[in-house]
């Protein structure tokens, strides 16, 4: 097996689209409809989108940091702040999109395991009604976390519970809320309940490149045509964007591929356990494997398969990420974890 062969742990961006995407694709693709989502497939999907949120609107976008930058700003005039994580997307992967366009300052706090709590969000309270500072105005979370950790139906509740009595409107990033969701064996509705406005990933899910804006909090939906449009993703052909939801909508397949990608990530974990070097940094409860590894172990696998280095733990280890997706097996994992095993003779050393 070459290492072209071999499936990717780098990202669940790396797996390619479900097939019933491609064939809703393929079967939306007959035929003329009217542009920027004035087509009955659209509407249609739309509508399923808000049954299944039980939300006011949802809008089609083709990124997760668009869907970002223009859910916060549904939410934020240039003086205001959003409060989230350091190890936020957000914060740390999006070159800085939130505060080029919207102008807004990030208020970043340390999260243990990616998550904000209301005693974390209280601590970047401070400044407020002074006009030197910068006013905190939302609270963003990820809904899976980004160490794939997921917030708990009570966490959500308190987190939101704090945000309504401080004056705070709370965006969830939502790249993987499917994961999440199946997690937590709840529905997107349950988790959507204490959101103002969130985001519904359909990429990492089995899309290729389409991703929704939920709204639940029904006035602040009124900009968010002028606001896609102007920044540049509104969609002319959107039966596209529409049909890959749609799919995914089906049956709940955005749930299926989620529980399987969870799966995958948890075989992966077991898989791994008890290998001599190796510990987990994070609990597996999404579609990624956080683990601390001695840094000869993590080059030995680089060789062949490909993954992140999440963080240098300093001394000789690394925190690695694995992830899953909807199209990886129970063979590919084996085939992986057994590589996995096969480091541990070099890294019999224990770490000083
Ligand atoms: C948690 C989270 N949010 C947002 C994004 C951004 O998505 P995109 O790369 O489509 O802009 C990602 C992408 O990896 C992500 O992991």
């Amino acid at each position: 097996m070459t290492s072209e062969q071999r499936k990717s742990f780098g990202s669940d961006n790396h797996a390619g689209a479900h097939p019933a995407v491609l064939s809703a694709l393929m079967t939306a693709s007959a035929g003329d409809a009217t542009a920027y989502g004035d087509d009955p497939l659209t509407r249609e999907v739309i509508a399923a989108l808000r049954a299944e949120f039980g939300a006011a609107e949802a809008f089609f976008v083709f990124g997760g940091t668009a869907a970002n930058v223009l859910g916060l700003g549904l939410m934020l005039r240039p003086f205001e702040a959003v409060i989230c994580a350091e190890s936020a997307h957000l914060n740390g992967d999006e070159c800085g999109a939130a505060e080029r366009v919207l102008g807004s300052k990030l208020l970043t706090v340390p999260a243990p395991g990616g998550k904000l709590t209301p005693d974390l969000i209280a601590s970047r309270l401070a400044g407020r009604g002074n006009s030197h500072r910068a006013q905190p105005r939302a609270v963003e979370i990820a809904q899976a976390t980004e160490v794939g950790t997921c917030y708990t139906l009570d966490e959500l509740r308190a987190i939101s519970d704090f945000c309504r009595s401080s004056g705070l409107l709370l965006y969830v990033d939502g790249a993987r809320l499917a994961n999440a969701a199946a997690y937590l064996d709840c529905t997107l509705a349950d988790l959507a309940a204490h959101a103002d406005v969130l985001s519904f990933g359909g990429t990492k899910n089995g899309a290729m490149g389409a991703e929704a804006v939920i709204v639940m909090n029904e006035p602040l939906a009124a900009a968010m045509p002028f606001q896609r449009m102007q920044l540049m993703q509104l969609a002319s052909k959107m039966r596209f964007l529409a049909a890959q939801f749609g799919a995914l909508l089906d049956g709940e397949l955005w749930r299926a591929n989620a529980a399987h990608a969870n799966a995958m990530a948890r075989r992966l974990a077991e898989g791994a356990a008890g290998v001599p070097g190796f510990r987990l940094a994070h609990p597996v409860q999404a579609n990624a494997v956080f683990g601390v590894l001695r840094r000869d172990q993590v080059d030995a696998l680089q060789r062949d398969w490909n993954f992140y280095v999440w963080a240098e733990e300093g001394g000789e280890e690394s925190v690695v990420r694995w992830m899953t997706a909807f199209d990886t097996t129970p063979a590919h994992v084996d085939a992986f974890a057994a590589a996995i095993r096969e480091t541990a003779p070099r890294a019999s050393q224990p770490v000083a």
